[in-house]
């Protein structure tokens, strides 16, 4: 058996933070080994900074109203990242690109949930995407953040069947309810070291992750 550690993570919101919520409830339902140190918003109004203050964690708030330019508020986050000092950087629903600086700094530390099967649609609209383009799969995503939008290595996908029923409002919790299942998951793994990266492979228990990640199959019941 591994053994298990206390990862520290800062998670980074803008809105309401259902997936902060599945971490935290994984941390405390479950038992996955991970604190959060810090919740950062760049939107004061973010309902999952009330979630984070219930739960007793750190919250900061850096809107970029407050700055004069992208490269200060980029500056400022940074240092909020380090004052915190995480293992891994967590983006939960965060709205903003992260600046290179930042992505450079936190090399292979910063990771992200995207609501579509990646490398397909990058970006926002996923699910009227999905319902325009006729699909029949959708799901999230899981990567490393690199410097390009939604493109780094992919680390775990949970795809899922697509209705001729669904619209964008059915997706859209459908695939939420995959990201509660992935988030915890995924971030089970980091905690008990079992993923590493080099050279933009990702290896889970030393073993090559294919390129498309590890993929869980949601069914209907
Ligand atoms: C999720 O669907 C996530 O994939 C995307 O933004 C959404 C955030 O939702 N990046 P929430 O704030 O966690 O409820």
């Amino acid at each position: 058996m591994k053994m298990q550690t206390n990862l520290s993570i800062a998670v980074l919101i803008s809105g309401n933070g259902s997936n902060l919520q599945a971490i935290l409830n994984a941390i405390q339902y479950d038992h996955l080994p991970i604190r959060i140190n810090a919740v950062i918003s760049n939107n004061p109004n973010a309902y999952g900074l009330e979630r984070a203050k219930k739960a007793h964690i750190p919250t900061y708030v850096l809107s970029q109203q407050e700055f004069t330019s992208r490269d200060h508020y980029d500056a400022a986050l940074s240092t909020c990242l380090a004052n915190c000092s995480p293992d891994l950087i967590v983006l939960a629903g965060f709205m903003r690109i992260l600046g290179k600086s930042i992505i450079y700094k936190f090399e292979n530390r910063i990771i992200n949930i995207h609501p579509s099967l990646l490398p397909k649609y990058p970006g926002l609209n996923t699910h009227l995407q999905v319902i325009e383009n006729q699909d029949s799969e959708h799901g999230c995503s899981i990567h490393f953040v690199d410097e390009h939008l939604d493109a780094g290595p992919l680390i775990a996908q949970v795809s899922l069947k697509v209705s001729k029923a669904d619209n964008v409002a059915t997706l859209k919790q459908k695939v939420h309810q995959a990201e509660y299942f992935l988030y915890p998951t995924v971030l089970n793994w980091f905690a008990n070291k079992r993923i590493d990266i080099s050279n933009s492979h990702v290896f889970l228990d030393k073993i090559l992750i294919p390129t498309t990640g590890l993929k869980f199959l949601m069914t209907e019941n």
